[in-house]
């Protein structure tokens, strides 16, 4: 590293989380603006010096995704234009992800599009958190470090000490993810069998485990319309749940995710920050866990090329 100096900037999708990194780093945050030419193209001016750096910018391609990808790939390239050393692109939600595969014919596969276009704009390393499905790592051709929430998460549930506890999984794919749930609680394992018909439609027709009389923790990567644990929530009290909590990593909450999540009452929506909530949460129904120290951290390590694997587990 020519300097040997880190910088941190953040884009516009979320300020507070990177102002929390940079705490936790012990840094301040870089200073960059953001601004609009009169018909919508993007401008950033970033105002400290890069040369030689090694720079982290943190921005989840969190709603609206179309921007934030955008000022993603314009930032890249205005530190890169700025002569940076190393630029890493932290991603706390990596949206465009569901599409990893080309599940009939004539679809795109956005995921490897998005990897390509955040590679071509320059950046050198990406650190990821929960990413929708982990073999998307693969369509980078530069390093990932690819974090989990988990811990973060467990940490709230485990001071729950919530007896007879299974973790249910809403859909085949899930299945990795609630499996190392329940290994760290203690707990059994059950799978609701979901049906997609639709990017918004979604019917939970069987549970694969046994729920009756238990309380369950739900757990996925992402809640966005909410279609998914709630259809999930309401199967699993039917089938004789007790307590059912919602946790998921990124909480994209779109289109009526909330009316979805009132209307569902679970016991608690247990989310992290990866994704501001802003004014909903206001709303109650959430409890946010904060990833600041594990990005902190992973920086930290990738800065002083120390290892990032411990972070994994
Ligand atoms: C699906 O594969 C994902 O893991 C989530 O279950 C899903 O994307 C959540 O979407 P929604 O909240 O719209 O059902």
């Amino acid at each position: 590293m020519a300097k040997n100096v880190m910088q941190v900037f953040s884009g516009s999708a979320n300020p507070d989380l990177a102002k929390r990194v940079c705490s936790y780093l012990g840094i301040d945050l870089g200073r960059a603006e953001f601004s609009r030419f009169p018909d919508g193209e993007i401008d950033v001016k970033v105002h400290d010096d890069v040369r030689g750096c090694d720079v982290f910018l943190i921005q989840p391609t969190a709603p609206p995704v179309n921007e934030h990808l955008m000022e993603l790939l314009v930032l890249i390239d205005c530190v890169r234009r700025a002569s940076a050393e190393r630029i890493t692109a932290v991603i706390p939600y990596f949206g465009y992800a569901r599409q990893d595969r080309k599940a009939e014919g004539r679809v795109p596969i956005t995921a490897k599009l998005v990897a390509n276009l955040i590679t071509t704009a320059g950046a050198d390393r990406v650190l990821a958190v929960d990413l929708h499905a982990p073999q998307i790592q693969g369509f980078f051709d530069i390093p990932v470090d690819h974090l989990h929430a988990a811990k973060v998460l467990l940490s709230h549930f485990k001071k729950l000490d919530i007896p007879n506890l299974v973790v249910v999984s809403p859909d085949v794919g899930g299945i990795k993810m609630a499996r190392a749930y329940a290994k760290r609680l203690g707990a059994e394992l059950a799978i609701v069998d979901k049906r997609r018909s639709g990017p918004k439609d979604v019917e939970a027709v069987h549970v694969i485990g046994d729920v009756d009389g238990r309380n369950a923790i739900l757990v996925d990567d992402m809640i966005s319309t909410g279609t998914s644990v709630t259809e999930a929530a309401r199967t699993l009290r039917e089938r004789g749940a007790r307590k059912v909590y919602l946790c998921a990593t990124h909480a994209v909450l779109c289109a009526d995710a909330l009316e979805k999540i009132r209307r569902a009452s679970p016991d608690a929506t247990v989310v992290t920050d990866s994704i501001p909530l802003g004014a909903k949460a206001e709303s109650g129904l959430f409890t946010v866990r904060s990833i600041d120290t594990l990005i902190g951290e992973a920086i930290r390590r990738i800065h002083r090329s120390e290892s990032v694997s411990v972070l994994f587990n």
